[in-house]
């Protein structure tokens, strides 16, 4: 068995808290010969629910977890000592009548704590996965509060929204989703986001020529997945939990795992600059890794029509980040 590694979960008595932490614990994410110590954050009147987590935890009897920590929101030093990596879920979820202004404003000082927390307590190899909203610019301010960690560490969730694409696709062309490849999620993990269809292939060939109905590829496609969040939320009366937890779990296994030729990973990442996107934001590209360095992948040509579609999910992350920039 290898030293073990610590990965902390904010959040970690919520919905998408209790949908993750089982499957860290179960050597599905980092392998069956890696040892794995759970640091379970959460708010102080959570901390009974917690407690409950913790014995279900221990009733699973997992040979690959090696230790639970559970800390109290008040204290995160504490919670990410030592950690590599903590995956930020605990936020506030937008309620009715609430703007996403409003949202970033309540939950953006969650995220600043969170930086300086990060740097001050966590391993020198940490990587930070963001999933509480709006993801993208909470990660922006993670990111600004914690300078000496290097910017390729921090990510936000766009992968959700991947494998919602990847599925409306393969049902589309009634072929498995497992054929589906190279789907990409441009900017921001909203209703502004772009999901690109152009480059996706289907059994090796372009979605676009697979699926040759253009008008569903560029109205009904795009907004069934911008709009997918809102459908579950309004089917289910509760927001998508274990379809969120699945894809942070895909991401860090992108992340930790080669991309195979051919295929990418949708992930939010520190803008580089590349296809003429505001370098520091926190933007959605398709990403590729060796197991250890990722990259964006470089190069993509898009149309006028994924062009458009890219500016209004641009225009939308500058303007949240306008909206946060004494936290940053
Ligand atoms: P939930 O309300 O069930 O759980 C959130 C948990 O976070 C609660 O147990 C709460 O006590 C805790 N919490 C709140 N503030 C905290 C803090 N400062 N520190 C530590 N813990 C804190 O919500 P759920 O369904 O688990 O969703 C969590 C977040 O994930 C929400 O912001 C939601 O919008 C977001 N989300 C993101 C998705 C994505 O694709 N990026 C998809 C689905 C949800």
């Amino acid at each position: 068995m290898k030293a073990p590694i610590r990965v902390a979960v904010t959040g970690a008595a919520g919905q998408i808290g209790y949908a993750m932490i089982f499957r860290l614990a179960s050597g599905e994410v980092f392998g069956p010969d890696q040892p794995v110590i759970l640091h379970l954050i959460e708010l102080p009147q959570a901390l009974s629910a917690l407690d409950g987590v913790h014995m279900e935890l221990d009733d699973c009897a997992f040979p690959t977890l090696a230790g639970v920590v559970k800390q109290s929101s008040d204290d995160l030093e504490a919670g990410f000592a030592d950690c590599n990596w903590v995956l930020c879920v605990g936020s506030v979820p937008r309620k009715a009548g609430m703007e996403r202004g409003d949202l970033v404003r309540i939950n953006g000082p969650i995220f600043t704590n969170t930086g300086k927390a990060i740097q001050a307590a966590a391993s020198k190899d940490v990587r930070v996965l963001v999933v509480g909203n709006p993801c993208n610019t909470n990660c922006l301010i993670t990111m600004a509060n914690a300078p000496d960690i290097p910017r390729d560490r921090f990510f936000a969730m766009t992968r959700l929204d991947q494998n919602r694409a990847a599925s409306q696709l393969a049902q589309k062309a009634g072929e498995p989703v497992s054929s589906v490849k190279n789907v990409a999620i441009w900017g921001n993990h909203s209703a502004t986001q772009y999901p690109d269809f152009y480059h996706a292939t289907i059994n090796g060939k372009s979605a676009n020529d697979v699926i040759t109905d253009t008008d569903w590829l560029q109205k009904d496609f795009i907004e069934t997945v911008q709009k997918r969040g809102a459908a579950v939320i309004s089917a289910r009366g509760a927001s998508s939990a274990a379809s969120a937890a699945n894809a942070a779990l895909d991401t860090v296994k992108s992340v930790i795992r080669p991309t195979a030729e051919g295929d990418c990973c949708s992930v939010a990442v520190c803008s580089d600059g590349s296809y003429g996107i505001d370098e520091g934001l926190i933007f959605g590209y398709p990403i590729s890794s060796d197991g250890s360095k990722w990259e964006i992948l470089k190069g993509w040509d898009n149309n006028e029509f994924a062009q458009e579609k890219i500016q209004a999910t641009l225009q939308e992350l500058r303007d949240e980040r306008d909206a946060v920039k004494d936290l940053l």
